[in-house]
């Protein structure tokens, strides 16, 4: 069956990255049809809207998406998208890599972000001229969905720990529903909460559990990511912490991400439109590779996912590299680099 991929390229270096993704995927056994899509702030000046109705279309029914980046228009472009794909989950790995200057190099951390609830559901009141409110939606049925998403995760990838932020606290009510989901979904699934005192590192065969205060976890992932691995979160917290976690890494250029529904998806790096580089042939491709090879694995195409890894892993370890990450190659450069030992 040949899978039909919607491609968005968007603005600036999006529509750098992207043909790069398409090259490596070119590259493989997995035969795609890719259909483009336009979106964007040039899509706003050439057509008066920022997202066309075809392109929302073209995700809502495509296999699978492949999305570069915006500009000022993200905010009309991608949450729509996310919503076209219906993704309830945001998975944001953020891992070191050989040969790259990372704060902390042994990180390896996934993320696991609820999507569609919490402090985004867009419920705001401007009550009087000096009061605003906000209504910070949690739900039984999301919490268990991303708690289901998360553990089941963390099996299919091999990692044995995973953390539940919340703050329940003080958001006694919202995430204390959110916290009592997840450990619903632990118990019908058999994972053992890590003992007291194990501070994080899995003890005993497979999958352990546990929760933490998502303030204290910020400190704790900046001075021990290393007891970390899959990390389920409420929308906010995952936002924020992720991008923390972005930061032990090494920078934006390496951070890919996939928005999961229950039957498509839509893949993207973490990165904008960085107009700072735009145009000059420099932008860091990996994010967006390592996006495609989530794509791939989300297809089902495991093999072809694990050697597009491998490929980028050994290009970011040896070179070339990009001005991002101290070298002085161009995008091309780098993406026939991989496509070379593919
Ligand atoms: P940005 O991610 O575009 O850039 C931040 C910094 O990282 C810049 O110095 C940029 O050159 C660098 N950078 C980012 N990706 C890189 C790559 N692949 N290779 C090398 N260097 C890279 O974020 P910024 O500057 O805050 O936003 C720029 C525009 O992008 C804004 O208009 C913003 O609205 C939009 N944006 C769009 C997003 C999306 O479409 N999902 C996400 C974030 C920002
Ligand atoms: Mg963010």
């Amino acid at each position: 069956m040949t899978h039909r991929i919607a491609v968005i390229p968007g603005d600036g270096i999006g529509g750098e990255v992207v043909p790069a993704a398409i090259d490596v995927l070119d590259a493989l056994d997995p035969a795609f049809e890719f259909v483009e899509g336009e979106a964007g702030d040039h899509v706003l000046t050439e057509r008066g809207e920022a997202l066309p109705e075809e392109t929302y279309e073209l995700a809502a029914e495509a296999d699978a998406t492949l999305f570069g980046a915006a500009g000022e228009t993200a905010a009309d472009v991608i949450l729509p998208l996310r919503e076209a794909v219906d993704s309830f989950a945001n998975v944001r790995p953020a891992r070191a890599y050989p040969g790259i200057d990372a704060v902390k190099p042994e990180t390896d951390l996934v993320f696991v972000r609820e999507n569609t609830e919490g402090v985004y559901s867009g419920i705001e009141d401007h009550i009087t001229d000096d009061v605003t409110t906000l209504t910070r939606v949690i739900t039984e049925d999301a919490s268990r969905r991303i708690a289901d998403f998360g553990f089941e995760y963390a099996a299919e990838n091999g990692y044995d720990d995973v953390t539940v932020a919340h703050k329940a606290n003080v958001m006694r009510e919202t995430d204390g529903r959110f916290l009592e989901a997840c450990e619903a979904v632990a118990e019908e699934r058999g994972v053992p909460r890590t003992p007291d005192g194990a501070s994080g590192e899995a003890v005993s065969e497979g999958i352990e559990f546990d929760d933490a205060l998502m303030d204290a976890l910020a400190m704790h992932l900046i001075m021990h990511p290393e007891d970390y691995g899959v990390v389920i979160c409420p929308n906010l917290a995952g936002d924020m912490l992720s991008d923390l976690a972005a930061g032990l890494v090494g920078g934006l250029g390496l951070l890919p991400s996939a928005n999961v529904g229950p039957d498509n998806a839509l893949f993207e790096p973490v990165h904008g439109s960085a107009p700072d580089i735009a145009g000059e042939g420099i932008a860091n491709p990996a994010a967006m590779i390592l996006s495609a090879a989530m794509m791939l694995e989300h297809l089902d195409y495991g093999g072809a996912a694990d050697r597009v890894r491998e490929a980028v892993e050994g290009v970011l370890e040896d070179g070339p590299r990009t001005p991002d990450l101290g070298g002085d190659a161009s995008t091309d450069e780098v993406t026939a680099a991989v496509v070379d030992r593919l």
